[in-house]
C-alpha cells in the first residue's frame, strides 16, 4: 500500500501504537530558507534532494555481502522488538545491571544467516564505517556529497564528523527514545524507519537513567507499556514524527529525544548516520539554552559522582539541596 508523496511505498497502519500525540516534521528541499533556520535553531527536519549518500542507495544485503569486507562487525541481539543502548564500561557501576541485547562480532556473511534463520531472536548490525570496508565501498563513500555536509557543518558552526555508523536492522526493530550529545545528519538507504522526536524542553517527561547508569541518556519509560505511577510526566509527552524512506536526510539536533523504529512487516532496513560534534558558543547570552541547561545537568550529576564515589549516595544528597527548600 502507498502512502505519502511520491513513490513513498508503506504501510501507514503497519506502526507501532503509542499513547501520546505526534505532529509531523517539516520535510523540505535543502535549498528553502527555512531549512537553514530550522537548523540554525536546532529544530528537526527532514531534508530532501541533498544527494548526500545517492551513491549507497545501492547497499542492499546482497551488495554489502559483498563490498562491506571480510572483517568482524557489531552486531546486536535482542529477545525483543527493542534495541535499548548500554554503555559496557558503566557497567561496573552497576553490579546488579542485565544487558537487555547482546553485543557479537561476525562477518557480514553470518550476520546474513541470522537474518535468514533468526529462531526468536531479532538482529540489529550496527557498525562503524573504517578502514577495514573493502575497496568499492570505499568508493562509495568517497562519493558521498562531502560538499554539502561540509558547507553545513562550516554554516552552522560544527565541531568535527566524529563517525559514520551504519545500521542494517530487521522490520520491526526498535531502537528506544534517547538523546545523543551530538550534531546527527540521518541518511536513510533502503526500507523505511519511522523517527518520533520529543525536544530537549522535554526532559522532565522523558526520565533518563541516571549518569552512572549503563542506559544514560536513555528513556526509562518503556513506551510499550508506561508506568505512569512511577513515570507520571510522561502524559506530557509530545513528539513530533516521521517516515523516512530511501534518500531522506533527517536533522536530529543534538539533545533531542528519538525513537527510532523500522517499520513492522517490510524489508531490512539501511541508515547511516553523519555524527558531528556541536559547535561552541562566541558569547554566552542568557536565559542560556534548554540544550545548554541539558549539558549543566550532566554536569552536576557527573561531578558530584566523581565527589561521592557512590552512585546511591546521589539521589539523598540532591533530594536535601532541593526539598523544603526550592520551591517547585
Ligand atoms: O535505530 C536507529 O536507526 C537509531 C539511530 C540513532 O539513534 O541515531
Ligand atoms: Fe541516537
Amino acid at each position: 500500500m502507498a502512502s505519502g508523496s511520491g513513490d513513498r511505498k508503506y504501510d501507514p497502519n503497519k506502526f507501532r501504537k503509542y499513547t501520546f500525540d505526534t505532529e509531523p516534521i517539516p520535510r523540505l528541499h535543502c535549498y528553502h530558507p527555512d531549512t537553514d533556520r530550522l537548523i540554525a535553531n536546532e529544530r528537526p527536519v527532514v531534508i530532501t534532494d541533498t544527494h548526500l549518500a545517492d551513491t549507497a542507495l545501492k547497499w542492499d544485503l546482497e551488495y554489502l555481502a559483498k563490498h562491506l569486507g571480510s572483517g568482524q562487525h557489531t552486531v546486536y541481539r535482542s529477545k525483543t522488538h527493542k534495541f535499548k543502548y548500554y554503555d559496557e564500561k558503566k557497567i561496573k557501576n552497576l553490579p546488579s545491571f542485565t544487558p537487555p541485547t547482546q553485543v557479537l562480532r561476525m562477518t557480514f556473511a553470518e550476520f546474513l544467516d541470522k537474518l535468514r534463520n533468526p529462531g526468536k531472536d531479532r538482529y540489529y548490525l550496527q557498525q562503524a564505517l573504517n578502514d577495514t570496508v573493502g575497496k568499492q565501498l570505499v568508493l562509495d563513500y568517497l562519493g558521498f556529497n562531502w560538499d554539502y555536509v561540509n558547507e553545513q557543518q562550516r554554516k552552522f558552526k560544527w565541531g568535527p564528523l566524529t563517525s559514520n555508523l551504519l545500521l542494517v536492522g530487521m522490520p520491526g526493530n526498535v531502537t528506544p527514545a534517547h538523546y545523543d550529545e551530538q550534531q546527527n545528519f540521518f541518511a536513510q538507504l533502503r526500507g523505511y524507519k519511522r523517527v518520533l522526536l520529543f525536544p530537549p524542553e522535554q526532559f522532565g517527561c522523558l526520565y533518563s537513567h541516571p549518569i552512572h547508569s549503563p542506559h544514560d541518556r536513555q528513556s526509562q519509560v518503556d513506551f510499550d507499556a508506561p508506568d505512569l505511577a512511577r513515570f507520571p510526566r510522561f502524559r506530557e509527552v509530545r513528539g513530533h514524527k516521521v517516515v523516512l524512506g530511501p534518500g531522506d536526510v533527517l536533522y536530529i539536533p543534538m539533545y533531542w529525544w528519538h525513537h527510532v523504529e523500522s517499520l513492522v512487516d517490510s524489508e531490512v532496513t539501511v541508515s547511516v548516520n553523519f555524527w558531528y560534534k556541536g559547535g561552541t558558543v562566541d558569547k554566552i547570552e542568557y536565559p542560556l539554552s534548554i540544550q545548554q541547561k541539558v549539558a549543566i545537568m550532566r554536569n552536576i550529576e557527573k561531578m558530584l559522582l566523581e565527589a561521592l564515589h557512590d552512585p546511591d549516595q546521589m539521589a539523598p544528597l540532591l533530594c536535601d539541596i532541593v526539598k523544603g527548600r526550592y520551591d517547585l
